[in-house]
């Protein structure tokens, strides 16, 4: 039986952080899928294409990787895609209570299916896509937390917002 791991997330956008993740999680499992979660309370910075764009543009010739999107209970998801692991990466203590929370919610709702954590190598070890995008909008440099793809696509979304912005301001 091959193990599959599902990895989930936002991947709002995917940083070096979940890369290392990815490629340390395909020494242990023999198929990894990456599951971007859309969540209708949350409004992203990439669309979901572009996310899942990104994700691939990193792994181009990884056949064991798959990125799909999922809605509703990781759970229902991961058992429809016949995954006995759910792969979470833990960075700081700050990380902990909340994917304790989830994790044990999660076996609750289906206790076939295990949490498997990651230690975030150190060099990633503050990495978050959050933190990314905010220093990302007003110009800084995240060459060093996100993949080269990345960087371009934030350097030009924040572009685009930048400019309708202007457009909007100068119309009124
Ligand atoms: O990258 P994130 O935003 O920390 O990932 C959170 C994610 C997507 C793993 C979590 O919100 C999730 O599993 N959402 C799907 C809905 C669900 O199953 N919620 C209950 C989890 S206890």
């Amino acid at each position: 039986m091959s193990r599959i791991a599902i990895y989930p997330g936002s991947f709002d956008p995917l940083t070096y952080g979940h890369v290392s993740i990815i490629d340390r999680g395909l020494h242990v499992f023999d198929k990894i899928i990456v599951g971007i979660a859309i969540n209708v309370r949350k409004t992203p910075l990439f669309s979901t294409q572009e996310r899942i764009d990104m994700i691939r543009a990193s792994f181009p010739d990884e056949t064991r990787l798959e990125v799909d999107t999922f809605e509703g209970l990781l759970v229902d998801y991961a058992r429809q895609r016949n995954c006995q692991v759910i792969l979470r990466g833990l960075r700081a203590v700050s990380d902990f209570e909340y994917e304790l929370q989830m994790a044990n919610m999660n076996r609750k709702l289906d206790d076939t299916i295990e949490t498997m954590f990651m230690m975030t190598e150190e060099s990633h070890f503050y990495v978050s896509s959050g933190l990314v995008k905010e220093v990302a909008r007003f110009g800084g440099d995240v060459s060093e937390q996100v993949p080269d793809h990345v960087e371009e696509a934030l350097v030009a979304k924040f572009e685009v917002m930048k400019n309708e912005s202007d457009a909007i301001t100068s119309e009124e």
